[in-house]
């Protein structure tokens, strides 16, 4: 089994959450046709999209932000064994708090949903002249457009935080959005509007 396939078995057998195929397929196309070098990632789990992009070209620098310590090491044990330790760091930390002065091409958004709209605020001055920020999980596995299939309040409350946030970068005239509803699990590309 190749390390990819044994960290998607890992993670399908311990749920971890990480990208669903066609989503790392389409944000791998994206680092490739954006010509990315430097990425920002919120949310790491177990390093399996993080090392995706890395191996797409040895100059690509990520940085990647996890709160959670136990992933963390399992992230860390996975970058060394595919020797991407030299791309990617691994930053222990809540990405909300993450601070750097460094611009980035892409900032891949994957960490809490209910904080997406804080995390773009945080991160707006973050991005390369060129950059744009991906967010995933944007239909929430159908619950953005269903929410009555779910009972739960917590559920009901984070779903609508997570529709509000999409209906929030749909709208904004200051942002370029392209929401992708098919792909994997609903996946917007943001780009801030230059003014001129
Ligand atoms: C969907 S998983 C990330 C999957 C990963 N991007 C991949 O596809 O391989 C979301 C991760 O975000 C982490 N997380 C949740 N809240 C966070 C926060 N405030 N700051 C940093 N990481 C957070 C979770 O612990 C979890 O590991």
């Amino acid at each position: 089994m190749s390390e990819i396939n044994k960290m998607k078995d890992y993670a399908h057998k311990n749920n971890v959450p990480i990208m669903q195929d066609e989503g790392i397929k389409f944000l791998c196309d994206l680092v490739k046709t954006r010509n990315c070098r430097s990425i920002l990632e919120c949310g790491t789990a177990i390093g399996f999209s993080s090392i995706c992009m890395a191996k797409i070209n040895p100059e690509i620098k990520i940085d990647t932000c996890e709160i959670n310590v136990g992933l963390i090491e399992i992230a860390r044990k996975n970058i060394q064994e595919e020797n991407c330790e030299n791309q990617i760091e691994v930053h222990h930390c809540d990405a909300a708090i993450f601070q750097t002065t460094k611009k980035y091409d892409l900032i891949f958004v994957d960490a809490a949903k209910a904080q997406y709209k804080k995390y773009m605020d945080h991160f707006m001055e973050n991005l390369s002249e060129t950059g744009v920020f991906v967010f995933d999980n944007l239909n929430f596995h159908g619950l953005v457009d269903n929410p009555e299939m779910t009972k739960s309040r917590n559920t009901k409350a984070l779903v609508r935080k997570i529709k509000n946030f999409r209906d929030l970068i749909l709208e904004d005239k200051n942002l370029n959005t392209c929401f992708y509803p098919n792909i994997g699990d609903g996946i917007a590309v943001v780009e801030v509007k230059k003014v001129l």
